[in-house]
């Protein structure tokens, strides 16, 4: 399909003199007193999620010119290219597909069928091993897309988690986090995960290697039993010595695969029903992605105001601030979804772009992160877009916390935008700084899902909008190739046609 790039059309321009005009002048202060309208026309409720965009410095006229924007750069289409299975990742020639995972069954559609005979065989298999009071510990050994996402998910639903089952994350090649694990478990009663979408990642296989030879070494034996693999590349986990596998397919991008098999942490936390909801609630949100007009589509508002602030006002990080513990790991999460899906210097046809794309997204759970870098935030030199996520009702009883919490949270809000004015310089609050609201009624599967999709989709916009492939990855290759020539440089102390800097690195860590 053909796309047109952003920086090609006439909104493009509009949206630049509207804000040489007014846009980076406007005032957030001025503009909810003037306009008592702005606070429902900025708000809105999405499947599980509320959002309150009013803080933001955008007003009407630039939305629609936003919009005007989506229309002319295809983002509708290409959309419903991604929902019918068009092949729009272009540079790995693959479908993107992960919505199916979550979507009910359809008899019709051979993947549909594949997806929910995985599933359900998936599902069982968690509910067995959360029946098995054996089994009193699981590993999940897997990084990037094969980790975070259980991770977060498996933190953020632990209220509903089963109370006698230890979840652990082993990612890094670093020995010392597998160590750590492995000191705290024993091998009859632990269950390890090897969860990699091509069963070839350097650190996965490594841990798994190492974790297959201590389980062996303790006196393990019935691998079957205390291993499984989650992944797309089943003949390679047969290879291993793994004969549970559930698999997934190459339809799914790592990023996006926590609704596959590569959840099955998750499942073992919360259970099939659990894993279910979260299916259900992201799927809600795949449905008002699909179907909702520009004007009341959440996951669209949002990625074109982060072209806004990207292309217009030149913010180049975003911060995440969840006013939930649960939530701790999210913004790792959302690191790679965004960061490693719109981190392009290239359109879709490999041509430079001559505009910014993905910011840097960071954060840390409220109110933590206030007494830590929300200095910058209020009284920095530069602005960054702050995404505040609350949810309404704890899920603990102890008095007083949440109330507090959540005014902490407003009052964040409030403070960023209302600023307060003082002769001394230091107490002044410049304020105008613009940040976005999010209410969850209560962190529950349904929710989470729905928030995770909301995230996922709003990707998807900023990337059709800036014409990039957003689910290929190939920035991670030169390391990986670069790592293995180093690793044999240090094994033989050969820096033979190293430039000077890695020759000296190599050279002080061999202890020459
Ligand atoms: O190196 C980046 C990456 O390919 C991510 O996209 C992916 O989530 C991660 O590595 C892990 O890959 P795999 O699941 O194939 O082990």
């Amino acid at each position: 399909m053909t796309r047109t790039r952003c920086d090609r059309t006439a909104a493009w321009q509009q949206l630049q003199q509207k804000f040489d005009r007014s846009g980076a002048t406007l005032d957030l202060r001025d503009a909810l007193a003037r306009d008592p309208g702005r606070v429902p026309h900025f708000s809105q409720q999405a499947p599980h999620v509320f959002a309150d965009l009013s803080k933001n410095l955008v007003d009407a006229e630039t939305e629609q010119m936003l919009f005007a924007l989506a229309r002319e750069t295809g983002l509708e289409t290409y959309r419903d290219a991604m929902f019918a299975g068009e092949r729009i990742n272009n540079t790995e020639d693959r479908a993107v597909k992960h919505w199916l995972l979550r979507a009910p069954r359809h008899a019709a559609d051979p993947d549909s069928v594949a997806v929910h005979e995985t599933l359900d065989a998936m599902l069982r298999y968690a509910d067995r091993v959360r029946a098995d009071a054996a089994i009193t510990d699981v590993v999940n050994i897997g990084i990037g897309g094969s980790d975070l996402g259980p991770q977060m998910a498996v933190a953020a639903l632990e209220s509903f988690a089963a109370a006698d089952k230890r979840l652990h994350f082993v990612s890094n090649i670093d020995g010392h986090e597998l160590a750590a694990v492995l000191r705290r478990v024993r091998p009859h009663s632990t269950l390890f995960l090897v969860a990699s979408k091509t069963f070839t990642t350097l650190e996965t296989m490594t841990n798994a290697r190492s974790a297959r030879a201590w389980f062996e070494a303790q006196g393990g034996t019935d691998i079957a039993r205390h291993f499984a693999a989650l992944t797309t590349n089943v003949e390679a986990a047969r290879q291993f010595g793994i004969t549970t596998t559930f698999g997934f397919w190459d339809w799914v991008g790592g990023r996006y695969s926590l609704w596959s098999a590569i959840g099955l942490p998750v499942a073992i936390a919360v259970g099939a029903d659990g894993f279910r909801e979260l299916l259900v609630g992201a799927h809600a949100m795949d449905e008002h992605f699909r179907t909702e007009p520009l004007q009341r589509n959440l996951p669209a508002r949002l990625g074109l105001l982060d072209v806004w602030y990207r292309n217009f006002h030149g913010f180049t990080s975003r911060s995440i601030a969840p006013y939930h513990s649960a939530l701790r790991r999210l913004p790792a999460y959302l690191q790679q979804l965004e960061m490693e899906s719109n981190g392009k210097g290239v359109d879709a046809q490999g041509q430079p772009l001559a505009f910014g794309t993905s910011p840097v997204l960071w954060g840390e759970p409220g109110t933590n992160g206030q007494h830590a870098y929300f200095q910058m935030l209020h009284q920095g030199t530069d602005r960054v877009p702050v995404e505040f996520i609350a949810v309404r009702q704890p899920a603990h009883a102890l008095d007083g916390h949440h109330a507090l919490l959540l005014a902490n949270a407003i009052a964040q809000s409030q403070a960023l935008m209302q600023g307060k004015a003082d002769a001394g310089g230091h107490r002044n609050f410049p304020g105008n700084r613009p940040s976005t609201f999010f209410v969850l009624d209560e962190l529950r599967p349904a929710s989470l899902g729905a928030l995770l999709a909301l995230y996922e989709h709003r990707v998807f916009t900023s990337g059709a909008v800036w014409g990039i492939d957003s689910f290929d990855q190939w920035g991670v290759e030169l390391g990986k190739v670069l790592a293995g020539e180093i690793a044999k440089r240090l094994g033989s102390g050969s820096v033979e046609g190293l430039d000077a800097s890695s020759a000296a690195l190599v050279q002080r860590l061999r202890g020459v």
